[in-house]
């Protein structure tokens, strides 16, 4: 693409916020700021969100669900995967995706094609600092998540959520490893689908759900916002717990120089 066309593109998409149809491009062109959570506000925060959990205003009407930031690190065994994360932003070390279209813009020759090389790569060296200063910690055995899976849960699918639980061997049907929704899913988390499966009250059931209805169950010991609270914190430990992305574990492998 030349410089022009480049330019009438990105011009045409000042609007994206609004009419957030057509994700391929970034959101607004450059601004003289080099530090990574000015370029974090204005390039990225629309589909990640302001604080980079994938909650962005533009989030909703993306094919893909954009990935939680803050999750990176969780992910991959507590170390922030910075080389990977480097290359899915620049696009050097992104995988072809297997369907549809990748709804992350690659940014390295979006930057390169406004500003010196050097200056593209000092932003995007401070773009992946700022991610890796907004890194969740693992979640601790005090987390409420952790603590109400192990109370929950942990019976059927095992303390790590990987199905092996005590109870595991009694049932019908062997608790699925809970621990590989991300990896399954593209690299992002399904959230709001894992939420329906353990509320339950919406999912139809075949009558031979072993796997007891949680919403049920904690209304009958708390108010409708406790059970929302409770099973909230569930799902964030199980993102939490999930094995690292096939994305970025990819984008290893290919050692982005
Ligand atoms: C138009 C929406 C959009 C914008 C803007 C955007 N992203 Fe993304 N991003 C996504 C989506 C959607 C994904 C999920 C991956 C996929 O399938 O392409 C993603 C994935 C990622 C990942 C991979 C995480 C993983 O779990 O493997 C990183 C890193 C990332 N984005 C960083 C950024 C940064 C940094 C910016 C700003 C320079 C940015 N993104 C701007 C939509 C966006
Ligand atoms: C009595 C054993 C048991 C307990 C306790 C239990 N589960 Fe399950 N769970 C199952 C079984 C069995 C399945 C497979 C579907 C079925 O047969 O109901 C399942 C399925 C699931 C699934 C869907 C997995 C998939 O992708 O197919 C999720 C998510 C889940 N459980 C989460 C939880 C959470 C969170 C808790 C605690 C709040 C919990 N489970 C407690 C037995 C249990």
């Amino acid at each position: 693409m030349g410089r022009v066309t480049l330019l009438i593109v990105l011009f045409a998409l000042l609007g994206l916020k609004s009419a957030a149809r057509a994700p391929q491009q970034p959101p607004s062109i450059l601004i003289d700021s080099l530090a990574g959570r000015d370029s974090f506000e204005l390039y990225c925060a629309s589909c990640h969100g302001s604080g980079g959990r994938g909650d962005g205003p533009v989030a909703r009407q993306l094919r893909t669900r954009p990935a939680d930031l803050t999750a990176l690190a969780r992910r991959n065994d507590g170390a922030f995967p910075r080389e990977a994360v480097r290359g899915f932003i620049t696009g050097s070390g992104r995988a072809v995706p297997a369907h549809g279209t990748i709804e992350m813009p690659i940014w390295g020759p979006l930057f390169r094609a406004f500003e010196s090389d050097a200056r593209a790569r000092e932003r995007i060296a401070n773009l992946v600092s700022h991610i890796e200063s907004i890194q969740a910690p693992a979640t601790g055995p005090n987390d409420p998540g952790s603590r109400l899976f192990r109370t929950h849960c942990a019976s059927c699918h095992g303390g790590a959520g990987r199905g092996n639980g005590p109870l595991a061997d009694q049932l019908r049907h062997a608790p699925p490893d809970l621990t590989k929704y991300t990896a399954r899913n593209g690299g992002v988390f399904p959230r709001e689908r894992v939420y329906r499966i353990i509320d339950g009250r919406e999912v139809s059931s075949h009558g031979d759900r072993e796997m007891p209805v949680w919403g049920d169950v904690f209304t009958s010991s708390g108010s409708t916002s406790d059970v929302k609270a409770r099973i909230d914190a569930i799902v964030r430990y199980l993102e939490g717990i999930q094995e690292r992305a096939a994305r970025l574990k990819g984008n290893t492998d290919h050692a982005v120089g």
